[in-house]
């Protein structure tokens, strides 16, 4: 990862590349007028001709000129910054300085509150690159980004945004990798090596039986790799907040018996996105020190249509003691997730928050930048509301309409895993909210958001690793409000 710096003046850099702020309608921002000047007369008229309107994230390179830099880059940041705009001008900024060993920038002294966290974030993010399987790695020279004329407190600032940054990178990192290289086994073995501070219990499928985690059975049936139950601690000295966080760790989603269409089969490797994001979180909140106890809970399955899978009309019991009629194999899910949900709840936390790539609905509803907030508590989705909000990941939340409930009534157990075709994020939310024991809960499906389709800004191609930043920033703030 490209290490972040606080640096001196422009004059006395050693970098290979100076990266200056522009507003819309060409209005210089922090840094660029000096540059501009230097440059020369026919900067203003090649930045035209080049059709730069100073758009976010819009950029164009020039020649070093008599600057003590070989290149000068010009980013757009629109017509007023804020931390989102800066975010997206440094993504682009972050991917665009592949090729110069080292850059500098102003973007930073632009007006905007945590604007230093908002530029390491977004430049981080968008140098990630996935090369773990090319034979030659994507080359890309850049190691280091002085913030010109930042202060030595600014290392703060950056430590906690590359924390972040290294947690959201995990999250990515793992779903991007291929299903054939994280089976439920080989994935939970990977919690074990996200911090020393983490204490990690995983079971098996025999120990996962004993315990009656009935919906993660069932699920893993029809697969050759078993599944697997994994449970992590952070619990530093004294802290008193508990949050809990769930996530869907389906490591292939076939849909099993009810088997997908071959092209929506495609993406379902990334059908674990929930689960990531908890591992990304609460490595970052580990590294962070943060003073609140953290309860992160993945239930990992390869939903397979094997020889042993569940069949459709199926009955199986939740650790919470439900029985939940299955009927169609690929509402999968919120099978695992009731056996999560009900860990959770189990250890009497002040919040459950659960992720998941949860239903193709949502999809639909939101779209691939939006995800979908649910819950059974409106302080508690105030909160997460306003996580999302300040960490820059758009969510919107969706009512958890309590009439559709009779939807998921079976004529032989205490539930069916799914309802009729219309509403089918929300009667997935009302099945889930059978699992939590009353307490408060917030459910994220993220079946839109999990993965991108195309590269922009700080995002890149493929996983996402979003809701990382919604969840240590609701953890920073549970544990502030102690
Ligand atoms: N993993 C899928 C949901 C999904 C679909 C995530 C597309 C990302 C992109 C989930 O397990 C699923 O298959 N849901 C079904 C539920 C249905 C059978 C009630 C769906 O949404 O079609
Ligand atoms: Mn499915
Ligand atoms: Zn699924």
């Amino acid at each position: 990862m490209t290490e972040i710096v606080p640096g001196g003046v422009a004059s006395d850099s050693a970098a290979n590349l100076l990266v200056v702020p522009v507003f819309a309608d060409l209005t210089w921002g922090p840094g660029a007028e000096p540059a501009a000047e230097q440059l020369g007369p026919w900067l203003t008229g090649y930045l035209e001709a080049r059709e730069f309107t100073g758009a976010v994230g819009q950029f164009v390179v020039v020649p070093g000129g008599d600057l003590p830099f070989g290149a000068v880059m010009f980013v757009g940041l629109g017509d007023e910054a804020d931390a989102e705009s800066l975010r997206r001008a440094a993504g682009a900024v972050g991917r665009m300085s592949a090729p110069y060993p080292s850059a500098a920038t102003t973007l930073h002294l632009v007006d905007v509150e945590g604007a230093i966290g908002a530029v390491t974030l977004g430049y981080l993010l968008g140098s990630y690159q996935f090369d773990a399987y090319r034979s030659e790695p994507k080359p890309r020279a850049n190691e280091r980004l002085e913030l010109l004329e930042a202060d030595e407190g600014a290392r703060a600032e950056i430590q906690d945004a590359a924390a972040i940054a290294r947690g959201v990178t995990l999250a990515r990192d793992l779903v991007n990798q291929p299903a054939v290289d994280k089976s439920p086994v080989v994935l939970a073995d990977r919690a074990r090596s996200l911090s020393d501070n983490i204490a990690v219990e995983i079971l098996d499928e025999v120990e996962s039986a004993e315990r009656g985690y009935g919906g993660l059975l069932a699920v893993g049936a029809g697969a050759t790799n078993p599944p697997r139950m994994v449970i992590m601690r952070y619990e530093p000295n004294g802290a008193e907040p508990f949050v809990a966080f769930v996530g869907k760790g389906i490591v292939f989603d076939s849909g099993g018996l009810s088997l997908k269409p071959a092209t929506a089969m495609e993406d379902m490797k990334s059908d674990m996105a929930g689960a990531a994001a908890v591992f990304g979180a609460m490595q970052a909140i580990a590294e962070l020190e943060l003073p609140i106890r953290v309860l992160g809970v993945a239930p990992l399955s390869e939903n397979m249509p094997g020889g042993a899978a569940q069949r459709p009309g199926d009955v199986f019991t939740a650790y919470n003691g439900k029985t939940v009629e299955v009927l169609n194999t690929d509402a999968e899910g919120r099978l695992v997730l009731a056996d999560g949900l009900g860990i959770a709840a189990e250890t009497g936390p002040d919040l459950i928050v659960d992720i998941a790539t949860l239903t193709g609905a949502a999809k639909v509803a939101l779209g691939t930048a939006v995800g979908a907030i649910f819950g059974n508590d409106d302080e508690a989705i105030a909160a997460v509301e306003a996580a999302a909000k300040f960490a820059g990941e758009s969510m919107w939340t969706m009512p958890l309409e309590r009439s559709y409930r009779p939807l998921i009534d079976s004529t032989v157990a205490d539930l069916k895993n799914t309802g009729d075709r219309w509403g089918g994020a929300i009667i997935a939310a009302l099945f889930l909210s059978e699992f939590v024991d009353g307490r408060p809960w917030v459910h994220l499906d993220i079946a839109g958001p999990g993965r991108a389709e195309k590269t922009e800004h700080y995002v890149s191609k493929g996983g996402t690793g979003f809701t990382v930043r919604t969840l240590v920033e609701l953890a920073r703030e549970m544990a502030k409000k102690g």
